[in-house]
């Protein structure tokens, strides 16, 4: 027996994490690594005091209505939320954290390497040199859409938007945003404020989404907005599968409204899309925005750091 506070850790997160976790709680980790059902989670809150989720755990406000009153905090390892019921969870009086700031910069190396691939034919290429089906080569053959120089229209200039914006000056990419507000100059940093996202779209020959899904942000990349955009523009995506409308993502592909498209995230996750396979000019990634060492390292503690600070009786840094 200990005094320490019993702590659920759902899924397989970095060395670092678990032994700094088994060091500071009473830590039980699902090593199987399989994602928490609703039962699961259901279960565990008469167990223990504490659990860190991913985004694979779905904390619904049916699952909410039957946590025991044991389980105190739920310390987010993500950013996203929308696997959380909040205004349920809150109205259990659970406290709620996430990992904002620390995964910014992997989510834009991400956003970054989609963007690229998708517009030079990273999916086409390597099929054709790994199949042995490079046979011939001609200036007409393969020829992308280059980045440098660009427009690029980013939707949702927080964290994650600001860190790609970074990466895209790199690029000397003309950069146009959309946001709810306008960022103070020193973070706009020259970029174009659009107070629609309807006006953003008409300049955005590449354009990615860094903003969350919420009910309001459900399929914004639908038919008429896909319309409004550049013709031939390149889509990126490592925000989530729900701000995409992906009927309408193939019919764009299909007019060639859209050129290319990357993407990390999906309405159905984990499987993606089937009918995707057929695109070429579709990039897709598992959902790894966030996946290097150093980075689920930090979330891992940025979860902890958020546990340390309520269980000493403080306000959570990163409580929503
Ligand atoms: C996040 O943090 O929201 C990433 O999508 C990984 O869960």
């Amino acid at each position: 027996m200990t005094d320490k506070p019993r702590l659920w850790i759902t899924r397989l997160l970095s060395d670092a994490t678990i032994e700094r976790a088994n060091r500071d709680y009473d830590t039980v980790v699902n090593y199987d690594d399989t994602p928490g059902s609703a039962d699961d989670l259901i279960a565990a809150s008469a167990e223990f005091d504490a659990i860190i989720p991913c985004h694979s755990e779905h904390f619904s406000a049916e699952v909410a209505a039957q946590l025991d009153p044991r389980l105190k905090i739920i310390a987010n390892h993500s950013v996203g939320v929308d696997h959380c019921d909040l205004p349920a969870l809150n109205a259990r009086g659970i406290t709620i954290t996430n990992t904002p700031d620390v995964l910014s910069d992997a989510t834009a190396e991400i956003a970054m390497l989609l963007m690229l691939g998708a517009a030079r034919h990273a999916v086409a290429g390597d099929r054709i040199v790994r199949t042995g089906a490079w046979d011939n080569w001609s200036p007409s053959f393969m020829v992308g859409k280059q980045m440098t120089g660009a427009r690029l229209g980013i939707v949702g200039m927080g964290r994650v938007g600001q860190a790609f914006a970074a990466k895209a000056r790199g690029f000397d990419m003309d950069i146009h945003y959309y946001n709810r507000s306008r960022l103070a100059a020193e973070l706009e940093q020259g970029a174009t404020y659009h107070d629609t996202i309807e006006s953003l779209l008409g300049v955005a020959d590449f354009l990615s989404l860094h903003c969350p899904a919420t009910p309001e942000t459900t399929d914004l990349m639908n038919d008429a907005r896909f319309g409004m955009l550049p013709d031939g523009a390149i889509v990126v995506n490592t925000a989530r599968g729900a701000l995409i409308d992906e009927s309408a993502l193939m019919k764009a592909l299909d007019s060639g409204k859209v050129a290319a498209v990357g993407l990390d995230c999906f309405k159905v996750e984990p499987g993606g899309n089937p009918a995707f396979a057929k695109y070429e000019n579709i990039f897709m990634l598992p959902h790894v925005g966030s996946a290097t060492k150093k980075t689920r390292d930090a979330m891992g503690f940025r979860a902890l750091d958020n546990l340390d600070a309520f269980f000493s009786g403080k306000i959570p840094g990163d409580m929503l």
